[in-house]
């Protein structure tokens, strides 16, 4: 016997379809986010800059490369942030439009807002400069488990150094943390990681 398809029948699986793939595509973005290893971590946080405060929902709809240091480190945090900003120019005008780069001190007894939006501004306009109090500081450190600690070198002209955790975290456009880049990443890899959260 020949089998044919009634139309009401062709309707029904096509609706049966049209349900299996919506919760396909809902299971696939629960357990996206039931894989991500960083989903505990990080979260919303408000810190000041030259022109006052800016918080990380701020960027909501960007995707944000988020980076911890101080401005008189001697080479990681340069070179981490010149990283950062070579990865900004080797994007399109299109997609530069939806990141941005955050620094954030760990030296706020230094670090005044003016001197770490000043210091951010030096490597890429599209990155912003923020300190805080020592203990605003530390709080959004502890969020994302950034660990930094003052080294006392009297030594130096400086006093003292710190050694910081030199992690690139990369946000997507809902403030979630999706990526933890480590310093030797190179521009390649950060950019390409930061295209795959671009929205759209
Ligand atoms: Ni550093």
């Amino acid at each position: 016997m020949k089998r044919t398809f009634e139309p009401v029948s062709v309707l029904v699986m096509l609706a049966l379809t049209a349900i299996a793939v919506g919760a396909g595509l809902w299971w696939h973005q629960r357990s996206a986010d039931a894989d991500n290893p960083y989903a505990h971590l990080g979260g919303d946080f408000t810190l000041t800059s030259a022109s006052g405060p800016v918080s990380l929902s701020d960027f909501q709809g960007q995707v944000v490369m988020l980076y911890f240091g101080f401005t008189s480190c001697p080479d990681v945090c340069p070179t981490d942030l010149a990283r950062m900003s070579a990865v900004m120019s080797g994007l399109t005008t299109a997609e530069a439009a939806q990141v941005a780069g955050v620094f954030v001190t760990v030296d706020p007894e230094r670090d005044t807002p003016e001197r770490a939006s000043e210091y951010a501004r030096f490597f890429s306009p599209y990155i912003i400069g923020l300190s805080g109090t020592p203990q605003e500081i530390e709080a959004v450190a502890r969020q994302y488990y950034v660990i930094y600690n003052r080294i006392e070198d009297a030594g130096s002209a400086l006093g003292y150094t710190i050694d910081h955790t030199a992690t690139t975290y990369l946000i997507d456009a809902r403030g979630v943390i999706r990526d933890r880049l480590q310093h030797d990443a190179s521009v390649d890899e950060v950019r390409r990681a930061v295209r795959n959260l671009i929205p759209g």
